[in-house]
């Protein structure tokens, strides 16, 4: 076919994409399929062993194609997928569980003949139906009641390990991580834990009978353990009739079936029960195999995170975005829909490759790179998204967590032994079927150390999200320079003396000082194209909060110290004409940045840089240098103050004003600017406004989340966070109080009383975002993009 004829095909039925060389097939919609995409084979090896990298042309070119081998429409994109997510009507799971392959007549019969009715449950069930029941049935996989099953993990986790700690060599997946997941599984379900043989033989039928495309001689042997899987739940589920009293979930269930029969039904409780061992299951034993191979594959990775366990919970998070359990999922489109600019017909399956969505350059940046400190990791799609992400998501990440700080704490010098990795070969559920991975025993910590092999009082697991505030760095401290009288230069670069990692002006990093509940937070000051180091200046204040004394008493050059960040809350819009700097003693520390980069840019711009006295003042000379006329100093010795009256009098709208400096020189600053266009006053906030919150003083108010379908109720003494989070929604956050912007949400409806520092009054007015961790409703309702 020749280009033009090709282009007529687009043409004709809307589609936006370009093909690439062409195959003899057609989409449902008329459309060419590009010879990539009429090649596209989910079960080829190639899949198997790398699903993002498999599909990265499709990603980069053809992000919607139409696969003739599969019938499915294949999504590839972040946006995309997230779209669909968002929409559970017009992209109706119904089909999530159908077998992707159909079977032959005789294994129908076979299944039929051990009466399998595997019904609707919850991950494929439509609305109206499926809320209701979602609502009915959370309770269990809330936070609080989560934390009763940590020990049990951890005592399972520590029995696994003393098995195989003193043989040197182990395969990770058949002696450890294949049991555990699914021993919690069944006590999370509350179903005795015999027959545990048995019911692993079961589960992978279920998946290849599901997922795979069993040869047609094997067909036969899955329904059949398929139909026993079947009849087992529901003998199990017969029993725990018997005695509904106890603490699992499915008892859970069956209480809730008094109070809403017709909500929580006998199918449905049969149906859970099998498809819930399935979800608990192999997800989480699969996703804890690919993260330790992922870790094993980055030895310094591994290093890193043995020498400080702290990285744990954002490392799952990483590897669950990396290289996750769950790498497709599926939707049919129930009315004719447009995604991406692709028009797909009611009707249309869609193969939505949410481990693509992971790799996509477009939400996550060097999205390749396995950065186990990257601060936007859990938006991840490998949980799903909206009103049917994955429930027991929090379970999942508990027990990732505590099978690697088992392995951390005894096992730090494991390596991977050389070996082949094998996949079941399925569209969606993915993990190595083994790992073998080896040690020399004569190094176990535990010989020397008989402590660590059983922690009296481990720190529990922080159920939920990670937080961003918790991603630390080791540095080094290279130099300790004085720059001026009581303020200090630190230079820090990395321990390997690898590159730091990249910031723009504004920036700042939180300095650990002396314990982990003493951190504070200081700009840095050097130049961003230095990738060797990080620049801050520390002004010893004997009236602060004890950072800045204990900064200057203690660290000399060759220190180590942890840092998180860098962070920055503080942009420079690159794309002004014009700027004002103004800096008042320490404040010079961001501001210097900002005005190395708007001379960079050839941005028209004066820096006014107000002190005491030129020798407490740091950096005089080189910003003198560096920017010559436009640098104004305002040494109060000298008889100068910044005239801040004057230099405001005339407002400019092609002007911005930078500033950071003391409380009083801020203040000041806002009131000369009342009559500045909107949003022209950039300041630097370290210190939160906020009080702790007086219940006393607040109303309560609910949330309506758009995306998830819930409603979630704030008590006066709550946030929104706190609530959210109780609520299992995922939200980041870092400052928590009002000063970084991480919990930015998007608000839909409803008036917002607005308690932050981070929005502009313009952001304010248009009441379409606000900080989920202080902010709060003015009104009874809010509604959030959730
Ligand atoms: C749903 C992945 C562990 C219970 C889902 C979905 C995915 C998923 C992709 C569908 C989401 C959607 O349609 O938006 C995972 C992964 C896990 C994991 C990757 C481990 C790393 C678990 C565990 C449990 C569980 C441990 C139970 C204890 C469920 C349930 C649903 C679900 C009940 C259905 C929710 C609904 O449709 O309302 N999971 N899962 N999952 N998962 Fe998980
Ligand atoms: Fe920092 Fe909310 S977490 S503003």
């Amino acid at each position: 076919m020749n280009p033009v004829e090709v282009d007529t095909a687009r043409r004709t039925s809307g589609c936006p994409v370009a093909h690439g060389p062409l195959s003899a097939e057609r989409t449902p919609t008329g459309c060419p399929v590009s010879q990539r995409a009429a090649d596209f084979d989910p079960f080829e090896n190639g899949y198997q062993q790398d699903p993002p990298e498999y599909v990265r042309w499709a990603r980069e070119q053809e992000p919607i194609f139409w696969s003739p081998k599969l019938n499915y429409w294949v999504v590839t994109r972040y946006d995309d997928i997230k779209a669909i997510f968002r929409d559970n009507i017009t992209f109706s799971p119904a089909i999530a569980l159908e077998k992707i392959t159909p079977t032959g007549d005789e294994a129908n019969a076979v299944l039929a003949s051990y009466g399998f009715a595997l019904n609707r449950t919850l991950v494929n069930e439509d609305e109206p139906a499926h809320m209701p029941r979602r609502r009915a049935l959370m309770h269990s996989f809330i936070p609080e009641e989560l934390k009763h099953h940590e020990p049990m993990v951890r005592e399972l986790a520590r029995e696994y390990v003393d098995r195989f700690i003193d043989d040197g060599r182990a395969d990770l997946v058949d002696q450890m991580l294949w049991e555990i997941p699914l021993t919690v599984a069944l006590h999370f379900l509350g179903v005795p834990e015999e027959d545990m043989d048995t019911l692993r033989k079961y589960s992978i039928a279920h998946t290849v009978n599901t997922w795979g495309r069993p040869k047609p001689e094997e067909q036969v042997a899955v329904a059949h353990a398929v139909g026993n899987f079947w009849q087992y739940a529901g003998k199990v589920l017969d029993k725990m009739r018997e005695n509904p009293e106890g603490g699992g979930w499915m008892q859970y269930g069956l209480r809730r079936q008094r109070e809403l029969p017709e909500v929580v039904t006998d199918s449905y409780l049969h149906s859970m029960m099998m498809a819930g061992i399935v979800a608990a299951h192999e997800t989480t034993a699969n996703a804890t195999a690919n993260a330790m191979k992922l870790l094993l594959q980055h030895p310094d990775v591994w290093r890193e995170v043995c020498e400080d366990p702290s990285l744990i919970p954002n490392a799952v998070e990483e590897c669950l975005r990396h290289n996750g359990s769950v790498a497709a999922w599926r939707r049919i489109v129930t009315a004719d829909a447009q995604v991406g600019g692709v028009d797909l017909p009611a009707g249309s399956k869609l193969l939505i490759v949410t481990s693509s969505a992971n790799h996509d350059e477009g939400h996550f940046a060097d999205a390749d790179l396995f950065d186990i400190r990257r601060d936007n990791a859990s938006d991840h799609l490998t949980f799903g998204y909206g009103s049917h992400q994955c429930m027991g998501k929090n379970l999942a990440r508990m027990e990732m967590q505590i099978f690697l700080e088992e392995f951390a704490r005894r096992l730090p010098h494991m390596r991977l032994a050389p070996q082949q990795f094998s996949y079941v070969p399925n569209t969606s559920f993915r993990g190595p079927e083994h790992l073998w991975v080896e040690w020399d025993p004569k190094h176990n910590p535990e010989r020397t150390q008989p402590a660590l092999r059983r922690l009296d009082e481990p720190v529990p697991v922080r159920i939920g999200e990670p937080s961003k505030g918790a991603i630390t760095r080791p540095v080094v401290v290279e130099s300790a320079t004085p720059v001026a009288d009581g303020i200090v230069k630190l230079r820090l670069v990395a321990p390997d003396g690898r590159a730091m990692p990249r910031w723009a002006p504004g920036s700042h990093i939180d300095i650990e000082c002396g314990h982990p509940d003493l951190s504070r937070q200081y700009s840095l000051c050097g130049d961003p194209a230095d990738a060797h180091a990080l620049e801050i200046a520390v002004l010893r204040e004997p009236s602060g909060r004890g950072g800045s004394e204990w900064v200057h008493a203690h660290v000399k050059a060759g220190d180590k110290l942890k840092i998180r960040g860098p962070r920055n809350h503080f942009h420079l819009d690159e794309s002004t004409r014009k700027a004002i700097f103004i800096a008042g003693g320490i404040g010079i520390t961001p501001i210097s940045a900002m005005a190395r980069r708007a001379k960079e840019l050839g941005i028209d711009y004066q820096l006014h840089y107000s002190g005491r006295s030129r020798d407490t003042m740091a950096f005089v000379e080189e910003l003198a240098a560096l920017h010559g006329e436009r640098l104004h100093v305002h040494a109060g010795s000298e008889g100068r103050r910044n005239d801040l009256a004057a230099l405001l009098a005339k407002p400019d709208a092609d002007t911005q004003v930078y500033a950071c400096g003391p409380v009083r020189m801020l203040q000041a600053l806002e009131a000369h600017c009342a009559h500045w266009p909107e949003d022209a006053l950039h300041v630097e906030h370290f210190e939160s406004t906020l009080g702790t919150l007086d219940p006393s003083q607040e109303h309560a108010f609910e949330v309506e989340l758009k995306d998830s379908g819930m409603t979630v109720q704030v008590p006066a003494d709550q946030t929104i966070l706190t609530a959210l989070r109780a609520a299992n929604i995922d939200v980041q956050s870092d400052c928590e109080e009002g000063l970084c912007g991480s919990c930015e949400v998007r608000v839909l409806a409803g008036k917002i009383d607005h308690r932050d520092v981070v929005l502009t009054r313009a952001e304010r007015e248009a009441g379409t975002k606000m900080m989920a961790c202080c902010s709060r409703a003015c009104d009874g309702r809010l509604v959030l993009e959730l």
